[in-house]
């Protein structure tokens, strides 16, 4: 997740709540049990109509990235459009190979584990490497089972500020093999064994970074790269953000393509099931602190979108004004006027810092402002909440996991899950 999508402070409603008619929350959506998730299949389809387009056009693959989104009920949606999966592991490469049984599968993990990887041979089709030295102690075996073997590259090239979190070119990043270590580990053997290289370096960004990172990767890799079959592209491509240059994107794989005669892949997540899905939850209870006004509600930022807290950004929610803005790029304006919330009710509206229920201080989703005042039992809906929402949320505190919904393209809801006391209880013992 990152800041480009939350910057804003105008829009309460459009894209992020493109599926609602008539600007109001969905009649249905008033009686779903809060919190729920609800992803809504109208958006995949068009988010995935539009990534299948540019392969089209472009002759490039594209996987979905499961780490974002690996809501696998819809799997079949995004099996129309896309080309396979990507994983981070063991795990996802299974759920890919099992949801998606006739696309490809690639994987991509930080190291592997020796135990783990006679069962990544027989559910993956690519394997990347993070290292020379993992490369060299699992590529020859993965070579003998006939995959398809990467390296993931480092091309040293940050493209982007302020939370080195998600920059995997920060400096003494783990993440990838840089030019210098190229230089001093990798021998012609290990060199031999490779079909093609990746890179990923992007978070929410456009395809001018990609333009950037891509000069980086033809100075310090292009030698290399003549000799491949293939050069992934990772993800963070916010592809199917109303405003991203596809051209651009078009022209980078283009140059790729005609520069070294590869394949070209992208494994995007976000801009999968970007804008596909909501959370809704309700009030519990309103108190003040001095001037800050407070909105407790049934769901909680470090439980439900923990990105709100890791990253840290500020979620789109209906009906109202971001006020503050968590996100690193507009650090300027949080903080100081965060303590006269009260006072600023006349001019700017009600303000109310929305939090979770739980026992964390910090566990706060953001400032908002209303334009009228909320009540207990007030039903809220935050905007693009399909992505690194569901697959990373837990129970502390004993919190509930919120139920998945999945909203059709007809409006109709259907219930997916139905968690309980068991999916806490059950990770904690025997
Ligand atoms: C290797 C790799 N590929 C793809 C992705 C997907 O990125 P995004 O969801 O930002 O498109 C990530 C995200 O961290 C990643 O680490």
């Amino acid at each position: 997740m990152g800041t480009a999508k939350n910057i804003s402070n105008e829009s309460d409603q459009r894209p992020p709540f493109a599926a609602f008619t008539n600007h109001q929350i969905p009649e249905k959506f008033q009686t779903l049990p809060t919190p729920c998730y609800v992803i809504d299949e109208g958006q995949l389809h068009q988010n995935g109509q539009l990534l299948a387009d540019i392969a089209q056009r472009c002759g490039c693959k594209i996987l979905l990235a499961q780490k974002a989104f690996s809501n696998y009920d819809f799997y079949p949606i995004l099996n129309e459009y896309l080309a396979g999966t990507e994983a981070s592991g063991l795990f996802e490469a299974k759920l890919g190979k099992e949801m998606m049984p006739d696309k490809e599968v690639h994987v991509f993990c930080g190291a592997y584990r020796e135990d783990e990887f006679e069962e990544l041979l027989k559910t993956a089709d690519h394997i990347v490497f993070n290292s020379p030295r993992q490369l060299e102690k699992f590529g020859f075996r993965a070579k003998a089972s006939g995959k398809s073997i990467g390296l993931r590259i480092n091309p040293e090239c940050s493209t982007q500020e302020g939370h080195d979190i998600y920059d995997p070119c920060a400096q003494g990043s783990r993440l990838g093999t840089t030019r210098a270590v190229w230089d001093n580990e990798m021998t012609p053997e290990l060199i031999a064994l490779l079909d093609g290289l990746h890179f990923h370096t992007l978070c929410e960004q456009d395809s001018d970074a990609l333009e950037t990172t891509l000069n980086a990767v033809e100075e310090k890799f292009g030698f290399f790269l003549s000799r491949m079959k293939w050069l992934n592209m990772g993800g963070g491509h916010h592809i199917t953000r109303l405003d991203y240059d596809i051209k651009r994107l078009e022209k980078c794989i283009k140059r790729a393509q005609d520069t070294w005669n590869l394949q070209v892949y992208l494994e995007p997540g976000e801009a999968c099931a970007l804008n596909a899905g909501f959370l809704v939850t309700r009030v519990l209870d309103i108190l003040t602190n001095g001037d800050t006004r407070i909105a407790i509600l049934d769901s909680s930022a470090t439980c439900h979108m923990p990105d709100v807290i890791e990253m840290p950004y500020t979620p789109p929610l209906f009906g109202a004004k971001i006020w503050i803005n968590k996100a690193p790029t507009d650090a300027v304006s949080s903080g100081t006027e965060a303590g006269n919330m009260i006072k600023k009710s006349n001019s700017e509206g009600l303000i109310y810092r929305l939090a979770g229920p739980t026992c964390l201080a910090g566990d706060v989703i953001g400032e908002y402002s209303f334009s009228h005042e909320l009540r207990e039992g007030d039903l809220l809906v935050f905007g693009d909440m399909a992505i690194y929402t569901t697959c990373k949320n837990n129970t502390f505190n004993g919190m509930p996991l919120p139920n998945i919904w999945k909203r059709s393209k007809d409006g109709s809801l259907v219930q997916l899950t139905h968690f309980g006391y068991g999916d806490f209880k059950m990770r904690l013992g025997s």
